[in-house]
């Protein structure tokens, strides 16, 4: 087993997945916002200390994707973030693009930047402890999007990213987000999804990034966001799994779906029914940010002085998402 195989199997084995803590700036400054919090860079680390030490790290969460300031931080025992991040036997990771920019020739889409000196800042990172990486391609669904281009300069973006992490002995994540907004069907979201999917393999082939040293980060087929056209949870794990089986080459060793949108209950009602539906080799786990936080920080937000009672709700999603990728979760265990 290659060391970069052995790292995506630790980072996602036994109902373990990934805490996605790596918001920028400008998003923590919006969640924060959102519940009356000031948007410092103690708050910031502040909420994100509570969680990493939190007890389900250890048993639930197999890796964190941070942000560079977060990577950077140290808490008052003198600790850095990656050191807390390792004391709970979970492997620190970062996230490395510099964001999504207006696609040039085609306005309404985005291309993902942050090549230019990444061969470096991965060293950086290496240093500080990080051994695994995120990249995000974004993508919406309209009657003409995602556009070849769009397809074609995003999964080339992603395959370079992917080799140079890998140069670096880290695992890439690789996350081709097709976003839920419109009012598109299901059926759209498995076709669209499935041919964006297919051409971020085709590059990073060609790129001859080793495939199974790599972390897929797809989102899950939903029909729209204002689509009247929802479709259950069942059709959601069987089209999620069509896209995945017809187009991700099976050397890869581990999904980690994003949250995309759907509240907590919807994340880990529907990761449950795809492990429940999974007869495919892949591992299928989660990478969550909005629905393994969402809770906690509303909790955090009434008063930011009440560790105990932030953790003890962040223990209780955390847990239900281990259960759910392992399918083992039922709605009761919510109350
Ligand atoms: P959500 O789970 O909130 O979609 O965030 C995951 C992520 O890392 C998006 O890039």
């Amino acid at each position: 087993m290659s060391e970069l195989n052995s790292i995506v199997l630790k980072i996602l084995s036994n109902g373990k997945g990934i805490l996605a803590a790596d918001e920028s700036t400008a998003t923590m400054t919006k969640r924060l916002d959102s519940v009356n919090v000031q948007s410092t860079p103690e708050n910031r680390l502040s909420f994100r200390q509570t969680l990493f030490s939190s007890s389900s790290m250890s048993s639930c969460i197999g890796g964190v994707i941070l942000y560079d300031e977060t990577i950077k931080q140290k808490i008052p025992d003198g600790k850095n973030i990656p050191e807390l991040i390792q004391s709970a036997n979970s492997i620190p990771g970062i996230k490395v693009d510099t964001g999504a920019k207006i696609l040039a020739n085609s306005p309404n889409e985005k291309i993902t930047e942050g090549l230019d000196g990444l061969r470096d800042r991965l060293k950086e990172y290496y240093k500080l402890g990080a051994r695994f990486t995120k990249w995000r391609g974004v993508y919406n669904i309209t009657k003409d999007y995602p556009s070849k281009l769009s397809i074609h300069s995003n999964a080339h973006a992603l395959a370079r990213y992917s080799a140079l992490v890998q140069e670096c002995n880290m695992v890439p994540i690789v996350e081709p987000e097709v976003l839920m907004d419109g009012n598109h069907s299901a059926q759209d979201c498995l076709t669209k999804t499935s041919e964006v999917i297919k051409k971020c393999f085709e590059e990073l082939i060609l790129h001859k990034v080793d495939l199974t040293g790599v972390i897929l980060k797809p989102n899950m087929i939903l029909a729209g966001a204002e689509s009247s056209n929802k479709i259950s949870g069942s059709e959601v794990a069987k089209m999620t799994i069509e896209c995945l089986k017809s187009s991700v080459p099976t050397e890869v060793p581990g999904i980690a779906f994003l949250s995309g949108g759907q509240t907590e209950i919807e994340a880990t009602e529907n990761l449950n029914l795809i492990n429940i539906e999974n007869k495919t080799e892949f591992i299928m786990s989660y990478s969550y940010g909005r629905a393994l936080q969402q809770s906690a920080l509303k909790y955090w937000s009434k008063d930011i002085k009440d560790i105990e009672g932030t953790q003890k709700v962040f223990n209780h999603r955390a847990k239900m998402n281990s259960l759910a990728a392992q399918g083992k979760w039922s709605k009761d265990l919510e109350d």
